[in-house]
């Protein structure tokens, strides 16, 4: 397979697009078989549920090439389930989960092309995603949906790669108790685009949310789970049920306790405690795991010990040890690898 002309190496995490993406439909209360397509726009009614009440959810993950040459996915049947719990809250149609990873694999193979070299410093983001399609102006579900699935070659979600990042704590909430903040609904983004749109104003990479209840609490980023290493070397991650629970985490959590005999903790991470923290990561499929050097708090500065140019040394083996295990390099616990081909 001749490898699309692409430098690889510069890319930024933005969209091409590919030659094929998955399509399926829900009508009269049934998927279809769904298709591969070369056609990339999406039709629907001027009046479509996703476009009147966002009745949208999607799904991000990647897809690697290994040392040996092979193409693998990561996991991909913690996206299908955590897609049938967005589905479920928001009143659409689960894609059968086994059809779900059955179509990832398709459009990776449809896009061999553009699955990035190893060792390249790019992968192959897939976005999976549904929405309402048929007319909705009544405040109501939609009866008919679509399914879909593109794919397109992808580098680092921060530009500057593995520099370790400034972020603010965020007077803007994500999400509430008993709301959406779990799921990976779209307007769980929607929502988020002003304070992020902000943050970059005013010199900041990403905002940190607290718990909207009390403003006390660690949350996540906009677009990441938050990993901590304290000083005594623990690996702390926050508990809450207003987060969206990444697969990267639950996977880096497993990694540090099985692969590097780290002791780790999932609880309430208060933001009183932050500043004696001694590393902070960013992780999640796009971020995979991204540094943060410094967290600014209405203008006081948390400075972790690790700097500001480079990853602290847990942080460090966390991202090698995933990374290895995602490309291949590191032998992968039993069915975290998809081999597609
Ligand atoms: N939190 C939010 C809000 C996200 O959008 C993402 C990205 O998917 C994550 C966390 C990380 O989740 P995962 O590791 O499953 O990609
Ligand atoms: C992902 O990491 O896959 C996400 O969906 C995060 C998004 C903000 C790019």
């Amino acid at each position: 397979m001749e490898k699309k002309n692409i430098d690889w190496g510069n890319l930024g995490f933005g969209y091409m697009q590919t030659d094929k993406r998955f399509v399926s439909n829900y009508k009269n209360g049934a998927w279809d078989e769904g298709v591969l397509t070369e056609d990339a726009n999406v039709v629907i009614s001027e009046c479509a549920g996703v476009l009147q009440y966002a009745q949208t959810c999607f799904e991000g993950m990647k897809a690697y090439t290994t040392e040996d040459g092979h193409i693998v996915t990561f996991r991909p049947d913690l996206n299908a389930s955590r897609m049938k719990d967005s589905c479920e809250r928001l009143q659409m149609p689960v894609f059968p989960e086994d059809k779900f990873v059955e179509a990832v694999c398709k459009v990776v193979e449809a896009n061999e092309a553009f699955v990035p070299p190893y060792g390249s410093g790019a992968t192959l983001y897939i976005r999976p995603y549904m929405f309402g399609s048929n007319p909705v102006i009544g405040v109501k579900p939609a009866d008919e949906y679509q399914f879909r699935i593109f794919a397109t070659p992808v580098g680092p979600y921060f530009k500057g790669g593995v520099k370790p990042l400034t972020i603010r704590v965020c007077d803007y909430d994500r999400a509430a108790p008993h709301g959406t903040g779990h799921i990976k609904a779209g307007l769980n983004y929607a929502m988020s685009l002003y304070a992020i749109v902000d943050a970059h104003n005013q010199g900041y990479d990403e905002n940190m949310y607290l718990d909207s209840a009390t403003r006390t609490y660690v949350e996540e980023t906009g677009g990441a789970n938050f990993l901590f290493v304290t000083k005594d070397g623990k690996v702390v991650t926050p508990k809450s049920s207003t987060i969206l629970p990444s697969i990267t985490r639950r996977s880096l959590m497993y990694v540090a306790k099985e692969y590097l005999g780290l002791e780790v903790e999932e609880r309430q991470v208060a933001l009183e405690e932050v500043k004696d923290m001694a590393e902070c990561g960013l992780c999640g499929t796009a971020a995979v795991i991204s540094p943060v050097g410094k967290i600014v708090d209405h203008g006081t500065e948390i400075c972790f010990p690790s700097g500001m140019t480079e990853m602290g040394p847990v942080t460090k083996k966390l991202y090698e040890t995933l990374t290895g295990i995602q490309m291949g390099r590191i032998e992968a616990p039993e069915g975290w690898l998809k081999v597609i081909k």
